[in-house]
């Protein structure tokens, strides 16, 4: 791992930042927790009490038969509430439907031309019970692998819930993914089955996921059976003996599907993200721990009540979508908002639109989501009046303090806490926000632990670095939701967040603590971009480019981006042969976006003799990361092989 320099730009920024905003009195009068004091004992217990706390929290939800021992931690392997039996959907669904709730709006779902469905939680308790039959029926099996490509639409989250309730692992693969990052997927978990759909609407265009599967499951032999859910009803091939249509298997599929019993380490999903190495991570998440860790994490830090209408933007493809769309608001029972589509159509207030149509009270998006509509002119946003709104959140980069006041004063009208939630993929749930009725925010911090979390800022050696200084984000100790392994893979996940610093879990991501023992979070310190809220790996991007015929060398470097945060800068010698040309640059781009998903597509392509490369043969990505950003170099390149390659750069800047 290479440890560069985390951010700096945004980190100057945030250092003159010193704005504070206490919860407003209204919101703590009725808040699950109301004054910081209170947070401050809660906190103290989860980390001096632990096992205590935790007990308490998972005693909320339902458990089949209980747990004999709340931890077992030999690092980094960790067991919470051992032994213990229970089932997510169970707790996500039937605890409401057969509860108080069951005519309660579990999912509300708008469709991107505009129709609106609701399902109560009795209905989504049928619906689940007749697609949990539907996959036994095709010969799915407790632990059997399952792979959803899917739009946002209210099957995806059935879809989830299904594989929980008969203890298939669901392996969810964004639908903005391309065939080949499929395929890797399909074929590192060896899926059975493949859940899908016709197509998928975006900005009114078609997403032809169907004929993408088909394209990815011709190179996976363990995929038995596809799933087809009928979207948009647009016409796609089905394969006798393989493809069956959802409607059609759930017509005749028995209603009734009893909830597997499952151990608290029984695995739950994984799901993928890109690491600094070759192919992305499968994480895997076990039942026990994320139950209680995404349940308790939802109540606390978007403070739900029984009223709330609760609306996040995030697509079911990334882990906020299924801790913070799926899991975590539904085991508390609450009413959530599913889009479908793009937030720009058919025009710039859709996101508003849906909040006031729906009444919408807890919404939660991420800074590039604000930085758009900041963009698209304050216009959009007055139409609207908002006045349902009582809380707001954001995730996935850190936020710049501009586009948190925009928010806090055009959407939030200076009444809305912000909780700026940190977290990750293999965290699971959120480990740092602020409590909204406790905690006073301040623009682009993401403030104070979530129970039981004990994050450190340290030094590549793992010292603590005094309050104010940047280093190192480390977690001290274990948290229910932690991913426990890396899918077939340990020594992944031993090399990738247990080895830099011994004894912690490493975050990969540049912190520092102020005075006030506020986290500002800084950005990755490893070679993972994050654009747009979306990590990609570099070496992930490199390797796609090499792989086009006319590339010798590539490396890949982030470049800051007002409305991305991060934009992708790619570096490329051409094989013998092959002049550099603009048509080239676009196919190069093309062929990206191609092999990966849109999101991948390059924002620059710099073509270049050689890569610059340290003596040992290093690529020098600091110097490539200033090239990329400034179009100058001012650092040291005296271990430069070939000083003429800065040049040769420089010439190109546009
Ligand atoms: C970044 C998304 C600053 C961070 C939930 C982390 C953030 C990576 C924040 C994880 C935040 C996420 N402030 N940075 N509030 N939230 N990040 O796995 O770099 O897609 O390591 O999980 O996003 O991205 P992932």
């Amino acid at each position: 791992m290479s440890t560069a320099a985390p951010e700096s730009q945004n980190f100057d920024s945030l250092l003159r930042e010193n704005r504070l905003f206490p919860p407003p009195a209204e919101f703590s009068a009725r808040a699950h927790i109301r004054s910081r004091e209170e947070y401050e004992v809660m906190y103290k217990r989860s980390v001096e009490d632990s096992d205590a706390f935790w007990a308490e929290a998972a005693s909320e939800l339902e458990w089949f038969s209980p747990w004999t021992e709340v931890l077992k931690w030999n690092v980094p392997h960790a067991q919470w509430f051992v032994d213990g039996k229970l089932n997510l959907c169970h707790n996500a669904v039937d605890r409401h439907a057969l509860g108080s709730r069951a005519d309660k709006t579990a999912i509300l779902w708008e469709g991107e031309p505009g129709e609106v469905r609701k399902l109560t939680y009795a209905e989504l308790h049928a619906e689940v019970q007749r697609f949990g039959n539907v996959l036994k029926g095709l010969g799915a099996k407790k632990g059997d692998r399952i792979a959803i490509y899917m739009g946002m639409c209210p099957e995806l989250a059935i879809a989830l819930l299904a594989c929980a309730r008969i203890g298939a692992v669901h392996s969810v693969v964004f639908g903005g993914f391309a065939a080949h990052a499929l395929v890797e997927r399909i074929q590192d978990a060896e899926c059975k089955i493949v859940i899908t759909q016709d197509t998928s609407y975006r900005r009114g265009a078609d997403i032809k996921l169907k004929a993408i599967a088909d394209e990815a499951v011709a190179a996976c032999p363990t995929v038995e059976s596809v799933v087809v859910y009928q979207r948009t009803g647009k016409p796609v091939d089905m394969q006798a003996g393989r493809d069956y249509w959802w409607h059609e298997l759930a017509a005749k599929a028995s209603p009734d599907c009893p909830a597997e019993w499952m151990d608290s380490e029984d695995p739950l999903y994984i799901l993928y993200t890109s690491g600094t190495t070759g192919k992305p991570k499968g994480l895997v998440h076990t039942t026990g721990g994320y139950s209680v860790g995404t349940y308790l994490t939802t109540k606390y830090i978007f403070d739900l009540h029984e009223d709330d209408v609760y609306f996040c933007t995030a697509d079911i493809g990334w882990v906020t979508g299924h801790s913070y769309v799926v899991y975590g608001p539904l085991q508390n029972g609450s009413t959530v908002v599913m889009y479908e589509g793009a937030p720009n159509f058919p025009e710039c207030d859709r996101l508003w639109q849906i909040v006031d149509d729906h009444k919408v009270t807890v919404f939660y998006t991420a800074p590039t989501a604000i930085r758009a509509c900041i963009k698209w002119g304050d216009q959009w946003v007055t139409k609207h009046s908002l006045a349902s709104l009582r809380l707001l959140g954001t995730v996935g980069e850190p936020i710049n303090p501009e586009a948190w006041m925009w928010y806090h004063r055009m959407i939030g009208k200076e009444r809305c806490p912000i909780v700026d939630t940190w977290w990750q993929t293999e965290t699971g749930s959120i480990l740092i926000a602020p409590i909204p009725g406790a905690v006073a925010t301040k623009p682009g911090s993401a403030t104070l632990p979530f129970f039981g979390i004990v994050p450190e800022v340290v030094t590549k050696e793992g010292d603590p670095v005094p309050a104010g200084q940047g280093g190192l984000l480390v977690i001290r100790k274990p948290w229910p939701s932690m991913a426990r392994t890396v899918y077939n893979n340990p020594e992944r996940y031993q090399a990738a967040y247990w080895s830099e610093i011994p004894g912690s879990y490493f975050t990969g991501d540049g912190a520092r603590k102020d005075a006030d023992g506020y986290f500002w979070l800084m950005g990755r310190v490893d070679d993972v971009l994050n654009v747009s809220g979306h990590r990609l790996g570099t070496a992930e991007l490199e390797s796609a480019l090499v792989a086009h015929p006319k590339v010798a060398e590539a490396a890949v470097v982030a470049r800051p981006d007002d409305l991305k945060g991060q934009a992708i800068c790619a570096f490329v010698s051409l094989e013998e042969g092959h002049e550099p040309s603009d048509e080239l640059k676009n196919e190069i781009k093309k062929w990206v976006a191609k092999e990966i998903g849109a999101l991948a597509r390059p924002d620059d392509v710099r073509f270049t003799p050689m890569l610059p490369k340290t003596r040992s043969g290093k690529i020098m990505r600091r110097l490539l990361r200033e090239l990329a950003t400034t179009g100058t170099v001012t650092g040291d390149t005296t271990t430069l092989e070939d000083f003429s390659i800065v040049a040769k750069l420089r010439e190109q800047d546009e």
